[in-house]
């Protein structure tokens, strides 16, 4: 198991090792007030934390133990390293392995990965018959028969999951290879977080007719799953046993979601580094890489040590803003890989190693602000998704409890 384990766990920079001041702040018990929040909104619907990719970049067994002491139900995880990196830190409750990726088919002995999933009781997402055959041998040969697995459908997606019109040829030759108990029926909505509902109630319709051809024949799932956050705030069709809920734990609001079920939600992740160098240049002279920016007046530049290899795209340059002293500034220049440089030139007295907020709140003498993911992203050309989950390893995550 270590090389599957191994494969998630190059250590992640930890605070103390951080020379450079440069670290994101991950606030649990936001996350445990938000886990509260979604709870309230969808009972008596449960609701599962997707921490794939390390918790949208937060830090999978941080987050897990916080949304676990809030009462969640159970986790989602893409990978089996992953859910095998949660069980290896204590995590009980059940763990959905959403990616549908088990490794080496067809092979007599059980791969690592089916092992791992058995062995570590993950719930595996299956929509292939390879998938069912190599569980159901796999679970006969470690003597764990039969292996419960979380059957997806495509409902519209078009991604991963059995096309509905396979639906009853899947399910004949489930039902004849046995091995195998559907424990969990599960879609995914492709437009929750899109102003135009049509096409989820589509998908939800279609499903609504799965779940009953599958329980007709006779399979009893104990769960049935379809919504992410945007769904799970927005339809209360959509919930059933549970939801699959990730952007609202983060406290980020999907589009769409009623602003009553989201106003409550706060941003866990913060993302901050000092300034590191100043200098005043003069009108007409350039700033970084290919001189993308030239100043029209005399200009304070701070450089920040912080670049697109910790996550700050490369797009937000001269287009990106920071918060200094409490007061919005903008990017200058083109985002190097370990550094970026901003315009203070309006804020007063600014010195070498005052705070700099990418995202999060700041008070200062110059005002105060916040910068959400939301905004980073829509400077960046991208989703809140992308910026949290882009803040790369190097970057420590330091971990706080606020309250407020
Ligand atoms: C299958 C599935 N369900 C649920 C989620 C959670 O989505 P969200 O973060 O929008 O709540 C994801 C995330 O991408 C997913 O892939």
């Amino acid at each position: 198991m270590s090389s599957l384990t191994g494969a998630v766990s190059p250590r992640a920079a930890a605070p103390d090792d951080a020379i450079r001041p440069t670290w994101a702040s991950v606030d649990l018990a936001a996350i445990e007030h938000n886990v509260e929040e979604v709870s309230r909104a969808v009972a008596p619907a449960g609701v599962l934390g997707v921490v794939k990719a390390d918790a949208y970049g937060h830090g999978a067994v941080p987050v897990a133990r916080a949304m676990d002491r809030a009462g969640i139900a159970g986790f989602c995880v893409s990978l089996v390293e992953e859910g095998i990196e949660l069980r290896q830190a204590g995590i009980r409750k059940p763990i959905v392995v959403l990616g549908g990726v088990y490794g080496r088919l067809g092979s007599s002995e059980p791969s690592g990965a089916h092992r791992g999933v058995i062995e570590h009781e993950l719930s595996p997402v299956v929509f292939d018959l390879a998938q069912v055959r190599a569980f159901a041998a796999a679970g006969g040969s470690l003597g764990r028969s039969p292996v419960d697995v979380h059957l997806k459908v495509d409902t519209g997606m078009g991604r991963l999951g059995v096309r509905v019109s396979e639906l009853d040829p899947f399910l004949d030759a489930l039902d004849q290879l046995g091995g195998v108990r559907v424990a969990g029926l599960m879609t995914h909505l492709a437009s929750a977080d899109c102003e135009d509902d049509r096409q989820s109630a589509g998908q939800l319709a279609v499903f609504d007719d799965v779940l009953a051809r599958v329980l007709s024949r006779g399979h009893e799932p104990d769960v049935v799953h379809a919504a992410n956050s945007a769904a799970a705030l927005r339809y209360p069709d959509a919930r059933f046993d549970l939801v699959r809920a990730g952007l609202a734990l983060y406290g980020i609001a999907p589009v769409g979601a009623p602003r009553a079920t989201t106003a409550g939600l706060r941003p866990a992740m913060g993302l901050r580094t000092e300034v590191a160098a100043l200098r005043t240049i003069a009108e007409g002279e350039p700033v970084g890489y290919a001189a993308t920016f030239v100043a029209r007046r005399r200009t304070r530049v701070a450089t920040i040590p912080l670049g697109y290899a910790d996550g700050c795209s490369r797009s937000l340059g001269n287009r990106g803003v920071a918060l200094v002293a409490g007061a919005l500034v903008p990017f200058c220049g083109n985002v190097s890989m370990d550094m970026a440089a901003l315009d203070v030139t309006d804020v007063s007295h600014v010195a070498v190693g005052d705070e700099v907020v990418l995202l999060g709140a700041q008070q200062g003498p110059a005002g105060s602000g916040r910068i959400r993911a939301e905004d980073v992203a829509a400077r960046w050309g991208t989703i809140p998704y992308e910026v949290l989950t882009s803040v790369s390893r190097r970057v420590p995550r330091v971990y706080l409890r606020s309250e407020t």
